[in-house]
């Protein structure tokens, strides 16, 4: 039996993962943690001792003593509980992307001093981790990440102007919780995924491309030095990268229907459009610049998507205010958490200073 502590209990993420427990004989909750909504009713159905809802998800952790993180908190209020299981060698099954993207040489310290399995949930990252899994690095030539292009793909720039949040929210491949569709829409999603990838697997970012495939059939591909192409397909459903990570190697059985192959399946691909959607270019340059920059992307750009959501901000206007916070912040490296909390915090009073009040 495996005691999974699921962290973001009642978002997206939570809920399939608490469906992927409920059909998997071999695991239970052990823990159960959310922002600001109530837990009372999923504690008492699953029996669940060890709830928390806000405040500090390492002292949760610590008391719960799980065998498995699922870390499927938003943004940047994930790192404490990251860092907690890779330092502690617990396997860290990772859908809170913008962790490792904040804190991401922290975060590599921390599993080489802790020694346990860090699991990804995004399901590019799942597909290409499978697609390497058992390969050596110098046989690998490059990474492909996937990306649906979003509900804008194929607008220009000027077409953007405007755009409301329910058409923003209104994804065409995958159904997700507010922020990470937002950031699908502006391709900044696509952005933390190219750093998250690095960080990952430690491929340089010249070797990382990014293409635009709107049907979300193929996840992720990785190219071989003898020309190979590996890739792994499977419908938009998060159930599979989720069951993965948690029952990983035994790759336990869901109910996810296989593709149909014969029924005429054609796969599309295409160049992202870097001009309309320059927060993926944004973030390239971020973690080329490697240190606190990436953590700075990713604060200015969860200030700028909270103002959108909030009506406070245009849609474009999210690359303006990331692009000013990573020209203005220092993007010195992090020595440790404190020294990454107040790189956060500079990143977010600079993007603030951006973003009317309301
Ligand atoms: N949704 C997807 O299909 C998908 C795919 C790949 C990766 N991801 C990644 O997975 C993560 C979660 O995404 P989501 O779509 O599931 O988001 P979501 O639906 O907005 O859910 C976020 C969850 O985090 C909880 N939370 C927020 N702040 C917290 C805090 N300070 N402490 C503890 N819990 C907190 C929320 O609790 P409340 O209910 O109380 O607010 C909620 O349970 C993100 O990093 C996202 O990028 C998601």
């Amino acid at each position: 039996m495996k005691r999974i502590a699921l962290l973001g209990a009642t978002g997206s993420i939570g809920r399939q993962a608490i469906e992927v427990v409920e059909r998997t004989p071999e695991l239970e909750l052990c823990a159960l943690a959310s922002g600001s909504s109530d837990l009372s009713r999923l504690a008492a159905e699953h029996g669940v001792e060890h709830v928390q809802t806000g405040g500090d998800l390492v002292e949760l952790l610590e008391q719960a003593e799980p065998d498995v993180v699922l870390n499927a908190v938003v943004g940047f209020a994930g790192v404490g509980a990251t860092l907690w299981a890779l330092e502690r060698g617990v396997t860290l099954a990772l859908a809170n992307k913008e962790s490792l993207v904040a804190a991401g040489d922290l975060a590599l310290a921390a599993r080489e001093r802790g020694g346990g399995m860090l699991l990804p949930v995004d399901s590019e990252h799942s597909a290409l981790f499978q697609c390497l899994e058992g390969r050596s690095g110098d046989t690998v030539d490059s990474l492909v990440l996937t990306a649906s292009g979003g509900p804008f793909r194929g607008r220009a720039r000027a077409e953007l102007e405007g755009v409301t949040v329910e058409e923003t929210l209104a994804h065409p491949t995958w159904s997700m919780g507010p922020k990470i569709t937002v950031d699908s829409a502006t391709l900044a999603n696509k952005g933390l995924e190219l750093i998250e990838a690095h960080v990952l697997f430690g491929v340089p970012y010249d070797a990382i491309e990014v293409v635009v495939h709107p049907s979300s059939i193929v996840h992720g591909l990785v190219r071989f030095r003898d020309g190979a192409l590996l890739a792994h397909l499977g419908h938009p459903d998060m159930t599979v990268p989720i069951s993965y990570a948690l029952t990983y190697p035994q790759r336990a059985a869901t109910e996810v229907p296989q593709l149909d192959l014969a029924s005429g399946l054609t796969l599309e691909f295409e160049a992202p459009d870097l001009d309309t959607f320059p927060l993926l270019a944004l973030a390239r340059r971020a973690g080329e610049a490697a240190g606190t920059a990436p953590a700075a992307y990713n604060a200015a750009n969860e200030v700028a998507v909270t103002a959108f959501l909030e009506g406070r901000l245009p849609f474009l206007a999210i690359a303006d205010v990331v692009a000013d916070v990573l020209g203005a912040a220092s993007g010195a490296p992090a020595r440790d958490l404190d020294d990454l909390v107040e790189a956060d915090a500079e990143a977010r009073r600079l993007a603030e200073g951006g973003v009317p009040v309301g």
